[in-house]
């Protein structure tokens, strides 16, 4: 059976980005894969959270992973930190990637432009301890959202690499992966690109968004003056809000708004209403779940021991072996 890895970072709560960008895949595949999903809490420490933050963050995806549906029994749920063996498999993959790779990648030199004043080693070698995330578990593929692409281009030429400098074929080249086809990328509400915390907390929806929250940020999400031409093309925000509307509503309740915009009958305020009432059925007992299992310490202690295990078993072996075959020894 093929093994799929996917990670989160957690950064608070998770939004729909993540939700329909990754997890929904994540939700899909533990059927039908060998599934590990981790909580990247190592990937953290480069903007250097302080312990009690990183520990409630861990906390919060964990539930919100299982209250989306990840079910432990069928999947291996992991906290990154717990399986520590990763950062041993991370240190020999550094050996083989080239800080002019590492420097070229789009995240890096974003995260270089937002924060000038951290610009730590982590953050550079950020790609590399992804590859070993991924080759830990021998991963064949990776359901991630569009963004990602590129860190998973360089984990298969590391992977590759790897491969020709031990003449093996140890590790399989993983490939970015979504359920339905296409990788995805889902916009913020204000048409100011992909939906992501560090965009702005108004254009991010929240799995634990409540109705009066909800309520405030599409009500107030950005329009324009309407359609002036029949068939005319949308600007970005409405297009986003199209967009968001496909996920939570019916194909028909999408085709009646395509309609009106079409012969610019659409009134924006019905509009929005409709996504609100429609995201908000949504959301609704996702948000339930979240508390219930958020509350309940002892289930998600539980989950993390059955899976840290699981986890481990796997890690260990993997790492064993790169060493014999890097040329280290096992026996003493
Ligand atoms: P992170 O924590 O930024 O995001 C988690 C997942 O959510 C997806 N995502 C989106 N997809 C579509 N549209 C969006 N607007 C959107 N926003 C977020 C991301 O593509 C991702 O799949 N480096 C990773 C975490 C990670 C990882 C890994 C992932 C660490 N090691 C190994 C896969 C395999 C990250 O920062 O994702």
């Amino acid at each position: 059976m093929e093994t799929i890895v996917s990670g989160m970072r957690p950064t608070g709560h998770l939004h729909l980005g993540n939700y329909f960008g990754a997890l929904t895949n994540f939700i899909k595949m533990q059927e039908n894969y060998n599934c590990y999903f981790f909580i990247a809490d190592f990937h953290m420490l480069t903007t250097h959270p302080n312990p009690n933050d990183l520990q409630d963050n861990v906390r919060i995806i964990l539930s919100e992973y299982l209250a989306s549906g990840l079910d432990p029994e069928k999947a291996v749920i992991y906290v990154q930190s717990m399986v520590p063996e990763v950062t041993e498999l991370y240190m020999y993959l550094n050996m083989i990637t080239y800080v002019g790779e590492l420097e070229r990648t789009s995240a890096f030199k974003e995260k270089v432009r937002q924060n000038p004043n951290n610009v730590n080693a982590g953050l550079l070698t950020y790609p590399t301890l992804m590859a070993a995330d991924i080759l830990l578990h021998r991963a064949t593929k990776v359901p991630v959202g569009k963004d990602q692409q590129q860190h998973l281009e360089m984990t298969r030429d590391i992977a590759e690499r790897f491969n020709k400098l031990y003449t093996t074929d140890y590790f399989p080249l993983p490939q970015a992966f979504n359920f339905e086809g296409e990788l995805v990328k889902i916009p913020s509400l204000d048409g100011n690109g992909k939906m992501s915390k560090s965009y702005g907390e108004k254009a991010t929806i929240y799995l634990t968004d409540e109705s009066n929250v909800l309520k405030k940020k599409i009500m107030g999400a950005k329009t324009d003056e309407g359609p002036q031409s029949a068939n005319s093309q949308k600007s970005v925000e409405i297009e986003n809000l199209f967009s968001l509307m496909k996920l939570v509503s019916s194909a028909d309740t999408v085709k009646h708004f395509e309609d009106a915009y079409a012969d610019c009958s659409i009134r924006y305020g019905d509009f929005k209403k409709q996504l609100l009432a429609d995201m908000d059925l949504f959301l609704q007992p996702i948000r339930e779940r979240i508390k219930d299992i958020y509350s309940n310490q002892a289930y998600l202690d539980k989950v993390i021991a059955i899976s840290t295990e699981k986890a481990r078993q796997s890690a260990k072996k993997t790492v064993k072996e790169v060493r014999e075959i890097i040329g280290f020894r096992n026996d003493i």
